[in-house]
């Protein structure tokens, strides 16, 4: 058995903080940001938009998109490396806040690789007749742990959530093939430690790391579902910085058409980059029935993994 997804959808503060914006709080300037990292805006959360309401919106509009009841949801994963409360785990408050019943709900956290394995891990439970069906979501409020006074990191991240409601389907449908992996020896390439609060970054490690690692396992979850680079209709990949993107195109020999990007309005939102994006692709009628997509995140930890999907949805 496979899974597919069957509804998307995804949440976004209102605040929107423009590159001038920040060239007041720290020295930079809007040419430089854009040039370096193609982003042009973050949404910030406010009062009231934490991890779990964020989470908890984007389901709604995931099992509304998918015309699915919460009441029969059986399992809920939230990945978020920014959760505001340790207890109860964002999962359970989501369950709570949609009233999802009858849900199994835990969190996971795997950084800006998240949203792909807890997709991976709703695969392996539906797959293992544990359930039949699940919501997995990304969220995250980065601006939390951003040190506001650091231009080299400040720049980069955003908050969000996107979430997919997903469910059992037949083995040559949907979900093709999963490549991932972690290399915790680098670990302290991208870190945050909670009791100092900030996100610290060698930003020249991480770049080296997604451009090398991320065609490599790409290439490995094609070679898995028997396709080559060229089959494939659209690359949703972790929204880190624009020229990364590009970097993974060119290695693959695949044009930037079949790269969307999003990354200009919201920068880096982590776990909720793929699927805010796959949202935005979906309501826009990007994917048609039968398009076949990549997947694939890469981050803190390290950790890096990708998919390959056929798109079931009308
Ligand atoms: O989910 C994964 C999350 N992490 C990432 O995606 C990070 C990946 N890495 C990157 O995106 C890039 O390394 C950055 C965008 C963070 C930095 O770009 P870079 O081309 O590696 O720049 P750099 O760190 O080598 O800095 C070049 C210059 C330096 O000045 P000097 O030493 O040449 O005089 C920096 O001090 O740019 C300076 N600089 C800035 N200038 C204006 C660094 N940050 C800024 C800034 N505005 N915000």
């Amino acid at each position: 058995m496979s899974i597919r997804i069957a509804g998307t959808g995804s949440a976004l503060p209102e605040y929107v903080r423009s590159n001038d914006e920040l060239a007041t709080l720290v020295d930079t300037n809007d040419e430089w940001i854009r040039e370096r990292t193609g982003i042009a805006a973050r949404r910030i959360a406010g009062e009231g938009e934490t991890v779990a309401s964020l989470a908890s919106a984007a389901c709604e509009r995931a099992l509304m998109d998918a015309g699915r009841n919460a009441e029969d949801v059986d399992l809920i994963i939230v990945s978020s490396c920014s959760a505001e409360q340790l207890l109860p785990c964002m999962a359970c408050q989501v369950q709570k806040n949609i009233g999802a019943t009858k849900a199994v709900c835990y969190d996971l956290n795997a950084a800006c690789s998240g949203f792909l394995f807890a997709l991976n891990s709703a695969y392996a439970y539906i797959n293992a007749g544990l359930c039949k069906n699940a919501l997995v979501v990304g969220s995250e409020v980065l601006s939390k742990l951003v040190d506001w006074s650091d231009r080299g990191t400040c720049i980069l991240f955003g908050d969000g959530a996107g979430a997919v409601y997903v469910e059992g389907c037949e083995e040559d449908k949907g979900m093709q093939s999963i490549a991932w992996g972690s290399d915790g020896m680098k670990g302290d390439v991208l870190s945050c430690n909670t009791r100092e609060g900030f996100i610290t970054m060698d930003g020249k490690a991480v770049y080296k790391f997604a451009t090398r690692q991320v065609p490599e396992c790409i290439e490995e979850a094609l070679a898995k579902a028997k396709l080559t680079a060229a089959d494939i209709d659209h690359y949703v990949l972790h929204q880190a910085n624009i020229r990364i993107l590009e970097s993974i195109a060119k290695r693959l020999s695949v044009p930037m058409e079949k790269v969307p990007h999003n990354l200009e309005h919201y920068g880096n939102m982590s776990s909720a980059t793929i699927p805010v994006l796959l949202d935005e692709m979906h309501k826009c009628g990007t994917m048609k029935k039968g398009q076949k997509l990549v997947l694939s995140g890469f981050g803190a930890g390290l950790t890096y993994g990708a998919c390959v999907m056929t798109w079931e949805m009308d």
